[in-house]
C-alpha cells in the first residue's frame, strides 16, 4: 500500500529511485512520482498510472544528474489517482518535497488549521498537510542546526495521529533524506558511500543487502557516508542490522511471464523452506521460534487464529488441523472484525496472526488487542523484521521469499504449512497424539514439496480450460472439510485476478440457499477428498457433484490420481497426486491458482497487478 524509496549517494539517483519503484510497483499502481535534488534544484515530476507514464515523462528530461531523490508509488486512499493527488507533494515554499505511505488521521483538523493561516491546497490529500506543516517547522528550526530538517520532522511526527511512513528531501540540503515510520513500514540499506531509505528490501536489494530495520515512531537521516536515528523528540535511537538472504534475481520475473506464474513455480521451494531445520530425522517437530516453555504449552486452552483475505483462509485450514491434532479449541477470525466484536482471551490463549507482509494494519491493531488481553501472540509472517513478528511474543518466518504479484500463492501454502507445524508441536508437547502418530505426519510432510511439484507437472488441462473458461459469467468452487477454505481461497484468487464473480461454499450448505445460483452451463469446480481417508467424505462429495450436474452445472472436478469414482461426473478431470486428508490443500489450491491466472491473463487482465489492489494493506 504505496511503495516509497529514497536515495543519497554517488549514482544516478533518478535511476536508483525508478528501479526501486518498479519493485515496489506491486504495493500500489495509481499514481507515480519523484523528487530529485539536481544542481540545487528540487525537479518533481509525478503521474497518474502506472510506473510506465512517469518513465515516458522522466524519458523527456535532459541532465537529472543529481545524486539524491525520493519517489513513491500510490495507492489511493486520501484523494483520487490523479496527477495533482499523486507524490510527491510541496511545502508551500516549494523548497521541500514529501512521500507518504499510510493514513493521517487527524489530517482534517491539521488542514482546516493550516486553510486559517493562509495556506491553499492544490491537493485533497492527508499528505500534503505534512508537507505544509514541514515547511513551517523547517523555517521555525535555527539555520544553524545540522539536524534542521530531522527536526523539523520530529516536531511534525509528534502532531500527527495514524500510520505514516514519510521521506523528505529539501533543496538546501543537497545530500540528505530524512524518514520517520509510525506503524507503516521503513528499512534502510546500508553501501558503500550510499545508502536508501524504502519500503521494503527488494527496493535496494541489488545494490546491498546490509539492511538496517528501524523501529516504531523514529526518525532516520540518511547521507552518503551515514545513518541517524532517533526518537520523535531527538533522542538517539538504534535500528536493528541484519543481513537479507536472498538476491535481487529473487525479486525478478525470471523468464516467466507474470510475478503470479513464478511464485506458484516457487512452491515446491518455498514450503521446503518453511519445513527445513524444523523436522528430525526421528519425526519431531521442533519449534524453538515458538518461544513456550512446556508449562506454557500445556495451559493453552484455545487459540485464535487470525488474518485477512488469503492469511485467513490458511487459518481456517489451522482450524481443521490444531482441533484434529491437539483437541484445543481453535477459533478463526477476520482480522477487521476481532477487536471489534470483544473477544473473549486471555493468557492461556494462544493467539496465531498470519500475514504475509507482516504490515496488514488490519491484523496488526488484531494483535495489539490480544496482546492487551495478555494473550501470547505468535506471528507466522514471510517478511522479516516487519511489524507483526515485531509485535508478537514469537515469530515463525515461512522463508517463501518475495511475493511480489498481488494475489497470494507460495504464502498461502508457506502459511497452510507453519499452521500443521505448530498444530503438531503442540500434539507433541502436550503429548496428545503417540510419537509414531506425529511420526507419520511429519514423513507426509516431508514429502509435500514433491507432491507440490507433481501437481505442477499435471497443470496442461487446468491451462486448457482456462482459456475455455474466458467469458464465463460466474464459477462456483465446492469443498468439503479442508476442501472448504480451498474452495474460498479458489474463488477469492478468480475474483480479484478475473474481475469475475466466485463464490466458495462448503459443499453441503450448497442445497441450504445457493443452489439455486446454478443454471445451466454454471461452472461448478470441486475439490474432492482423497477416498483412502475418511471415506465418507469422499462419499458425500460425489452426491454433491451430482446434485449440481443434474441442475445443469459444468463440472470441474479435482481429485486425487485413482479416484475413479468421480469420473463420472467430471465434465472436467484435473488430476492432483494423493496426500494425507489434512494436508490436501497443499495440492488441490495449486489447480486453483494457475485457473485464476490462466482466466485473468485470457481476459487481458493485468494478473501481477490487478484492479484496485495493492500488495500490502496498511490502512484499515
Ligand atoms: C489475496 C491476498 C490478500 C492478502 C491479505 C493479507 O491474494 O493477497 O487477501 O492475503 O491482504 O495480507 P497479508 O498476508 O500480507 O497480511
Amino acid at each position: 500500500m504505496c511503495g516509497i524509496v529514497g536515495y543519497t549517494g554517488h549514482r544516478r539517483a533518478v535511476n536508483v529511485v525508478m528501479d526501486g519503484l518498479r519493485r515496489l510497483e506491486y504495493r500500489g499502481y495509481d499514481s507515480a512520482g519523484v523528487a530529485l535534488l539536481d544542481a540545487g534544484e528540487l525537479v518533481v515530476e509525478k503521474r497518474a498510472g502506472k510506473l510506465a507514464n512517469l518513465t515516458e515523462v522522466l524519458s523527456g528530461h535532459s541532465g537529472l544528474a543529481g545524486s539524491t531523490g525520493i519517489g513513491h508509488t500510490r495507492w489511493a486512499t486520501h484523494g483520487a489517482p490523479t496527477d495533482r493527488n499523486a507524490h510527491p507533494h510541496l511545502g508551500a515554499d516549494g523548497t521541500l518535497a514529501v512521500i507518504h505511505n499510510g493514513i493521517i488521521e487527524n489530517f482534517a483538523v491539521l488542514r482546516r488549521e493550516l486553510e486559517t493561516g493562509g495556506v491553499t491546497f492544490i491537493s485533497e490529500t492527508d499528505t500534503e498537510c505534512v508537507a505544509h506543516l514541514l515547511g513551517q517547522a523547517y523555517r521555525a528550526v535555527s539555520a544553524e542546526r545540522s539536524d534542521r530538517l530531522a527536526e523539523a520532522m520530529r516536531r511534525v511526527c509528534q502532531r500527527l495521529d495514524g500510520a505514516f511512513t514519510l521521506l523528505v528531501v529539501h533543496s538546501d540540503q543537497p545530500d540528505l533524506v530524512v524518514g520517520a515510520r509510525r506503524n507503516s513500514p521503513l528499512v534502510a540499506g546500508r553501501g558503500d558511500g550510499e545508502n536508501f531509505l524504502a519500503s521494503d528490501v527488494s527496493a535496494f536489494i541489488e545494490y546491498t543487502r546490509e539492511a538496517v530495520e528501524l523501529g516504531q515512531d523514529q526518525v532516520i537521516e540518511v547521507t552518503p557516508q551515514a545513518i541517524v536515528i532517533t526518537d520523535f523528540f531527538g533522542a538517539p535511537a538504534v535500528g536493528t542490522d541484519y543481513h537479507v538472504d536472498w538476491d535481487s534475481a529473487a525479486a525478478e520475473k525470471g523468464g516467466y511471464d507474470f510475478f503470479m506464474l513464478k511464485e506458484i513455480a516457487e512452491q515446491p521451494q518455498a514450503v521446503a523452506d518453511t519445513l527445513r531445520g524444523r523436522l528430525t530425522d526421528t519425526g519431531e517437530v521442533v519449534l524453538d521460534d515458538m518461544h513456550m516453555s512446556p508449562r506454557q504449552l500445556r495451559d493453552i486452552d484455545k487459540v485464535f487464529v487470525i488474518g485477512c483475505g488469503t492469511a485467513y483462509n490458511a487459518g481456517l485450514i489451522a482450524k481443521y488441523a490444531i482441533e484434529h491434532w491437539t483437541r484445543i479449541p481453535v477459533e478463526v477470525e477476520l482480522a477487521s472484525e476481532f477487536r471489534y466484536r470483544d473477544p473473549v482471551l486471555g493468557p492461556n490463549t494462544l493467539t496465531i496472526v498470519i500475514s504475509q507482509s507482516g504490515e496488514t494494519m488490519d491484523t496488526i491493531m488484531a494483535l495489539r488487542h490480544a496482546s492487551e488481553q495478555k494473550a501470547p501472540v505468535l506471528a507466522i509472517c514471510n517478511t522479516i523484521g516487519s511489524t507483526i513478528p515485531r509485535e508478537s511474543d514469537a515469530v515463525l518466518y515461512t522463508h517463501a521469499g518475495p511475493e511480489v504479484a498481488v494475489a497470494s500463492t507460495k504464502a498461502f501454502l508457506t502459511q497452510v504449512t507453519a499452521v500443521y507445524l505448530v498444530g503438531l508441536y503442540l500434539a507433541q508437547a502436550r503429548g496428545v497424539l503417540f510419537d509414531d502418530e506425529i511420526g507419520d505426519i511429519v514423513a507426509a510432510l516431508r514429502k509435500a514439496p514433491e507432491a507440490i511439484a507433481k501437481v505442477l507437472t499435471l497443470m496442461d488441462p487446468v491451462r486448457r480450460l482456462a482459456e475455455s473458461l474466458r467469458d464465463a459469467d460466474q464459477v462456483l468452487f465446492l469443498g468439503r472439510h479442508v476442501g472448504y477454505p480451498v474452495a474460498l481461497e479458489g474463488a477469492l484468487k478468480l475474483k480479484e485476478l478475473a474481475y469475475m464473480h466466485a463464490e466458495g461454499f462448503a459443499a453441503g450448505e450448497l442445497k441450504h440457499g445457493p443452489i439455486s445460483l446454478i443454471e445451466e452451463g454454471t461452472v461448478v469446480v470441486v475439490t474432492v477428498p482423497s477416498p483412502r481417508g475418511r471415506s465418507v467424505l469422499h462419499d458425500k462429495i460425489v452426491s454433491n457433484i451430482q446434485e449440481v450436474r443434474a441442475r445443469g452445472a459444468r463440472t470441474v472436478v479435482i481429485a486425487e490420481e485413482g479416484d475413479d469414482a468421480v469420473v463420472p461426473y467430471a465434465d472436467e478431470l484435473i488430476r492432483v497426486p494423493h496426500v494425507a486428508t489434512l494436508l490436501a490443500p497443499l495440492v488441490t489450491t495449486v489447480p486453483l491458482q494457475v485457473l485464476a491466472c490462466g482466466i485473468a491473463a485470457a481476459r487481458g487482465n493485468d494478473v501481477d497487478q490487478p484492479r484496485n489492489l495493492a500488495k500490502s494493506v496498511t490502512v484499515e
